[in-house]
């Protein structure tokens, strides 16, 4: 909102229609602020559409055009972009068109997880604000090759691991990493309980080889969070997992699906720090959890949808601090037509962050590393699930031919 203005609710003028009941020339409160900043989107499948709605919703850039070698993802983006203006939505015949048009400020790379690196190596010579989707890469090498790129970046280089953002993630960061309301954390651990992977565009996601492995592919959100409340690098990891009931008979001209449904992860950080984390994605429901125990005090902080008509609470946030401090049970959220613009309001968030960046010429991440090293964990865990035993990062990142990278 700029500064001086009245106060107005998205949530408000979305929802019950407000802003159409006048016209502009009597449009005060609900008159927008002229979009500063065009951004292409590349790919435009469900997160691609997701960062298109995102864009004009959060008003601040619009969305000026969009690459996808797939029709059907075409003909979904300009059906989307067509409810929220009359503008021409400009389509792209080549990735470099999309990446060096001049009217353009931004790109959001949301095209699937193997593709990132070729797409990242062209859209940074444009020197334009890059948003890229997570994982950043399939592999070390090529998560590195993307960091290295991203530091000699001259425009902003953001990526999409924007779970930090969700209500209760923002506000244990806040209490754990800035209040320090549990002292020193030691041990933490994370639960993801949710549904199959989604269908995709060609279903690169049914396959390790071009999405990373399960682990990588939607655990690097949460490796990134257990990462940043460990605030220290790991050390080594141990898994176990298997596929036990997810695409067991999917056949697809690219082969048979190989990715887990279920796994436990152990993570040890060089700081001595233990993690764990725990996957079952065969349940009716979207369930995520974080506990953090500290040598004063201990935080949980859930999500849950399960589609159940009763008033369940869909976030919760405990902070027990015994006889140090007062505990509490709070329940964080965003207003609903921003929680329910995409992943609970983070992506809503993430872009924020962007444009923020942007105006500032600088952005406090997640970083290009933050992303490296959650790929590296999700890396580790899917090589110790395959050979039964520990992973030790050093000898991982040798491998990848860092061992004199100085990370
Ligand atoms: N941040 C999140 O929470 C989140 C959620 C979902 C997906 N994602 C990520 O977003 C990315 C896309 O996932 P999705 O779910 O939208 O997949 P999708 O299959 O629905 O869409 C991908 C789109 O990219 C297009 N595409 C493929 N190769 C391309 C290329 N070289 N150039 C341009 N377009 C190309 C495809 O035609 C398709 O339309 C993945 O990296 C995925 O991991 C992130």
């Amino acid at each position: 909102m700029p500064k001086g203005k009245e106060f107005w609710s998205r949530d408000f003028a979305t929802r019950f229609g407000h802003t159409k009941l006048v016209d502009e020339k009597d449009k005060y409160l609900f008159a927008a602020e002229p979009p500063r900043y065009r951004f292409n989107a590349i790919g435009t499948g469900t997160m691609g559409l997701e960062h298109l709605r995102v864009t004009m919703f959060e008003g601040r850039a619009t969305i000026h055009g969009v690459y996808d070698p797939e029709p059907l993802s075409i003909a979904n983006a300009e059906s989307a972009f067509a409810a929220y203006t009359d503008e021409p939505l400009k389509i792209y015949d080549s990735l470099e068109a999309a990446c060096n048009d001049p009217d353009v400020d931004g790109l959001i790379i949301c095209t699937p997880n193997f593709t990132h690196i070729d797409v990242v190596r062209t859209a940074a010579k444009s020197g334009k604000h890059i948003l890229l989707e997570k994982p950043v890469a399939t592999t070390i090498a090529d998560a590195h090759e993307i960091a290295q790129i991203a530091e000699k970046h001259p425009g902003i280089f953001q990526v999409g691991l924007q779970y930090r953002y969700k209500a209760i993630y923002t506000e244990a960061i806040h209490e754990a990493l800035v209040r320090k309301t549990l002292g020193d954390i030691k041990v933490i651990s994370m639960t993801e309980h949710r549904m199959a992977f989604l269908d995709k565009i060609g279903q690169w996601n049914k396959f390790s080889r071009l999405s990373g492995g399960t682990l990588v592919e939607k655990c690097c959100h949460y490796f990134d969070l257990i990462n940043l409340f460990a605030q220290s690098k790991p050390a080594r990891v141990f898994a176990s997992g298997s596929m036990a009931v997810n695409f067991k008979e999917f056949e697809h001209e690219k082969g048979k699906s190989d990715i887990l449904d279920n796994a436990m992860v152990v993570i040890e950080y060089e700081s001595g720090v233990r993690a764990s984390f725990g996957l079952a994605m065969f349940v009716p429901m979207f369930y995520e959890e974080i506990v953090l125990c500290g040598d004063i005090g201990r935080l949980r902080a859930s999500e849950n949808m399960d589609f159940l008509p009763g008033a369940a609470l869909k976030s919760q946030l405990e902070i027990f601090g015994g006889e140090t401090y007062p505990s509490r049970v709070t329940t964080p959220c965003y207003p609903v037509a921003i929680e329910e613009s995409g992943h609970s309001g983070a992506t809503f968030f993430e872009h924020v962050h962007f444009v923020d960046s942007i105006d500032a010429g600088k952005s406090d991440g997640p970083t290009p590393m933050d992303a490296f090293w959650s790929v590296v964990v999700g890396l580790a865990a899917e090589e110790s699930v395959a050979t039964g035993a520990v992973v030790e990062i050093e000898r991982l990142l040798a491998e990848a031919g860092l061992q004199d990278a100085n990370l």
